[in-house]
């Protein structure tokens, strides 16, 4: 199989591929949706066969990384049947990561099998451990059952990654309680800043906004902080704590722009592919899927052209006091 890889107009190789594989959730955290969300419709989306074929076709393409994200992705119907099938290029070598975002409300069911397919880490957001701080953010989650899916996450034998929005006034007071349960409990750790996505008012977005500086200001006042170069291939900068030999990941996409080293593309449930995550840019991949059903080549072809086109960044900023290169689709919408 064809092996030539994507490389986009900026000369960044794309072998980083999140596809979303429902925009349905069970919880409905307040920066990622509103309340009342209108789904999609079943035949709009792909189906699991669809997204087999078009994952296989981004590793044809060089893909090396597959990450499934939602919405919530263990919320969609039959979703291992999708993993079993998809590992094959695990066992295949031709994937060297296969893993999952998710807000592990599902976990306690499927670590078991995800771990037993080769998964080896997965993300798992969580931006609070106060049970009602935790409620009022994801409106409809429980902490106590998130809490037990990490626990059996971990009893499964993967690694798990918490990744925390920070966000000002909300989790402000449990950075050190966050950094220490992490540390206890062996997960890995990554503070994310609020990006200005779906149609919130934008008093709101500036208010939350906690910059990453601050956050990493506020960890040196305990701790000695050493720059690792290391990374897993996503835009994390990490650092290690001296004290507890911790690591500790920042994503920072307004006070630290990432995207001259971006090496991915995301696919929505309906089969768009956005080029960035901050631009409006897609291409629909669901029209050369359905149309040939017996052959990937069309399919690959529109994958060039539209890897041909990816836009150099994003255009967030929250400088001057106004929030700018908002995107009015949700975050839900591309999983992040
Ligand atoms: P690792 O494999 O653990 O490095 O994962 P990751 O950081 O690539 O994935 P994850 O799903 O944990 O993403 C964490 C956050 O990073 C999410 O909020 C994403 O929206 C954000 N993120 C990932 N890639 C990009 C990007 O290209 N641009 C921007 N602005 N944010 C991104
Ligand atoms: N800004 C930053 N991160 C966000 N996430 C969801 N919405 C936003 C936003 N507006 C995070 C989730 C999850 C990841 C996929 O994206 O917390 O960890
Ligand atoms: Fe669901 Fe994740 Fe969005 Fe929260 S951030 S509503 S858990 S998709």
């Amino acid at each position: 199989m064809e092996r030539a890889p994507l490389i986009d107009p900026f000369a960044r190789p794309i072998t980083y591929l999140r596809v979303s594989v429902t925009d349905r959730c069970d919880f409905r955290c307040t920066y990622c949706m509103a309340e009342h969300m209108q789904f999609l419709p079943k035949k709009e989306l792909l189906t699991l066969e669809e997204l087999d074929r078009l994952c296989t076709a981004f590793i044809d393409l060089g893909v090396r990384k597959l990450r499934i994200t939602g919405g919530e992705p263990l919320v969609r119907r039959d979703i291992m049947t999708f993993f079993k099938g998809i590992s094959r290029h695990l066992d295949s070598g031709a994937l060297s990561e296969l893993t999952l975002t998710t807000n592990g409300s599902q976990l306690a069911r499927f670590a078991p099998d995800l771990a037993a397919l080769g998964m080896r880490r997965i993300n798992v957001s969580l931006d609070t451990l106060v049970p009602e701080k935790f409620a009022a953010i994801t409106r409809w989650g429980r902490l106590d059952q998130v809490l037990e899916g990490i626990a059996a996450a971990k009893r499964a034998g993967l690694r798990v990654k918490i990744n925390a929005v920070a966000l000002k006034g909300f989790n402000e007071d449990e950075l050190f309680p966050l950094i220490e349960w992490c540390g206890a409990e062996g997960h890995d750790l990554t503070f994310i800043e609020v990006m200005p996505m779906g149609e919130m008012g934008e008093e709101m977005r500036l208010d939350q906004y906690w910059p990453l500086s601050d956050v990493r200001a506020r960890m040196r006042e305990r701790f000695t902080l050493t720059e690792l170069d290391e990374s897993t291939g996503g835009p994390a900068r990490y650092v290690r704590l001296e004290e507890t030999g911790q690591k500790i990941g920042f994503i920072t996409p307004l006070t630290h722009n990432f995207c001259e080293s971006c090496n991915r593309v995301r696919v929505t449930c309906t089969g768009e592919l956005f080029m960035c995550l901050g631009q409006e840019d897609n291409a629909d991949l669901r029209a050369p899927l359905r149309a040939h059903p017996d052959n990937n080549e069309p399919l690959r072809e529109a994958i060039r052209a539209a890897i041909s086109r990816k836009p150099k960044g994003h255009d967030f900023d929250y400088s001057r006091q106004k929030v700018a290169g908002q995107m009015s689709r949700h975050m839900s919408h591309t999983g992040g």
